[in-house]
């Protein structure tokens, strides 16, 4: 595939921005709060699911966690997930699953669970949007966790506005499970779309209640592209020509209901931004560079098929089965995970990762990068 000239302009201005940052001085920061969903969540599905999953949380079970962690930890990777790589580059330990209550919090703590929604748990409930692996943990829920960990961090109002204020806290991304759910029972992608705005306003009301708390470094991440995931490519298998994008193979209307996410959810940061000029509001994007990877799989070292899972039992060309999923038993994974985007189907390798990690710290797939925001 021929490299567009715009391509080009934006690896040129990667890798300037790269090179450039190291040389900016960032504030100190005391600690990570992380909300979200399976993308962020370092443990706490485990723990919320183990009564009503027994032993069958298969992202709890090798080969999850092999790269890394030599071992299942929760993550839904073979390694590192984004917020991982951003802890470490704030000189930060891995943040601890909150719902893991035994471990210190003074440097952080990860309330993400892998399934959560934006929505509450009752809309899903009251819509029939349901199976029982839906695990009552909406944003909300993640927010009441962060209210009950608070009195051990900081005592007084002032106590706490100070210490917040040094903190950095990650909502999301969230959104992606919410739309997954209306779909998986049978919506259209029509009616989902109908939902965004519900998720945004969601969303930018959390955002304003850390803003209240007394954050003033906020990361908000967009959607993914899911009409790229190995596994939503398998569901539809079978879809006439035009359902796909020429460029990608990746599903149209799944990819423009999340393209219809992010614009809304920027236009909100926009307003935000207006209404708290001291709070840097940093939008990040996982939707791009995942594009990136599937249009120059071989800039990335993303040498197989990029659309193929590393982990899965498919006899097709994504290397899914629908009914034998990465962590069941006789399932395995790929010789190498660094050479594909998809781990299991549903998510990405540490490496895919890495590189979005980079790209929301230095640039350029993050509004203001990172980096930038906490700099002096
Ligand atoms: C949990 O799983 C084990 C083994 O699969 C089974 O023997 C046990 O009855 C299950 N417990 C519950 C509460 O479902
Ligand atoms: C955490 O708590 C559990 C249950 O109370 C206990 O078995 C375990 O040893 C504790 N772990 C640590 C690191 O304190
Ligand atoms: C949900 O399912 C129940 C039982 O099948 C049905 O009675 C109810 O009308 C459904 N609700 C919606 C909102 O579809
Ligand atoms: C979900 O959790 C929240 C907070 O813990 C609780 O208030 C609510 O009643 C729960 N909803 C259901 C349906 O269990
Ligand atoms: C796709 O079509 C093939 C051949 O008609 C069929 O065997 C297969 O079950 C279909 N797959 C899905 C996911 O519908
Ligand atoms: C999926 O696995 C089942 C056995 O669990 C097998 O019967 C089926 O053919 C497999 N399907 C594909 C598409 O590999």
């Amino acid at each position: 595939m021929k490299s567009s000239p715009q391509f080009s302009l934006l690896f040129l201005l990667f890798s300037f921005v790269a090179k450039a940052l190291p040389l900016i001085r960032t504030k100190h920061v005391n600690a990570i709060f992380s909300f979200g969903d399976s993308y962020a969540d370092t443990g706490n599905f485990a723990v919320l699911a183990s009564p009503v999953l027994n032993d069958t949380i298969w992202t709890s079970k090798p080969p999850y966690g092999e790269t890394f962690f030599h071992g299942p930890n929760g993550r839904c990777s073979d390694g590192r997930l984004v917020i991982d790589f951003i802890a470490d580059e704030m000189g930060l330990p891995f943040l601890p699953p909150y719902l893991s209550h035994n471990e210190s919090f003074s440097r952080g703590a990860n309330f993400a669970v892998s399934g959560a929604t934006a929505l509450e748990f009752e809309f899903f409930v009251k819509n029939n949007l349901t199976s029982p692996d839906i695990i009552n943990s909406s944003l909300r829920v993640q927010l009441s966790w962060f209210e009950e960990l608070k009195p051990s961090l900081c005592s007084t109002p002032e106590d706490c506005w100070e210490y917040f204020g040094k903190c950095l806290f990650v909502l999301g991304e969230i959104g992606g499970n919410d739309y997954a759910y209306m779909l998986f029972f049978g919506w259209s992608v029509e009616q989902t779309m109908a939902y965004v705005p519900y998720v945004i306003s969601v969303i930018s009301s959390a955002v304003e209640r850390l803003i209240n708390e007394g954050a003033t470094a906020i990361v908000i991440p967009g959607t993914w592209p899911a009409g790229c995931a190995p596994i939503n490519l398998a569901i539809n298998m079978n879809a006439s020509i035009d359902a796909y994008e020429p460029q990608t193979g990746c599903i149209k209307a799944l990819n423009e209901l999340h393209r219809s996410h992010n614009i809304k959810l920027r236009f909100e940061i926009t307003k935000l931004r207006l209404r708290y000029p001291h709070v840097a509001l940093i939008y990040t994007d996982y939707y791009s560079l995942t594009i990136d990877f599937l249009l120059f799989p071989q800039h990335f070292g993303f040498i197989r098929a990029p659309l193929m899972a590393c982990c899965g039992n498919g006899n097709n060309q994504y290397n899914i089965n629908l009914t034998e999923a990465c962590g069941m038993p006789g399932v395995s994974a790929c010789q190498d995970p660094s050479t594909y985007v998809s781990w299991d189907g549903a998510h990405m390798t540490e490496a895919a990762y890495r590189y979005i990690a980079s790209s929301w710290l230095r640039g350029p797939y993050a509004d203001p990068p990172i980096l930038l925001a906490l700099r002096y």
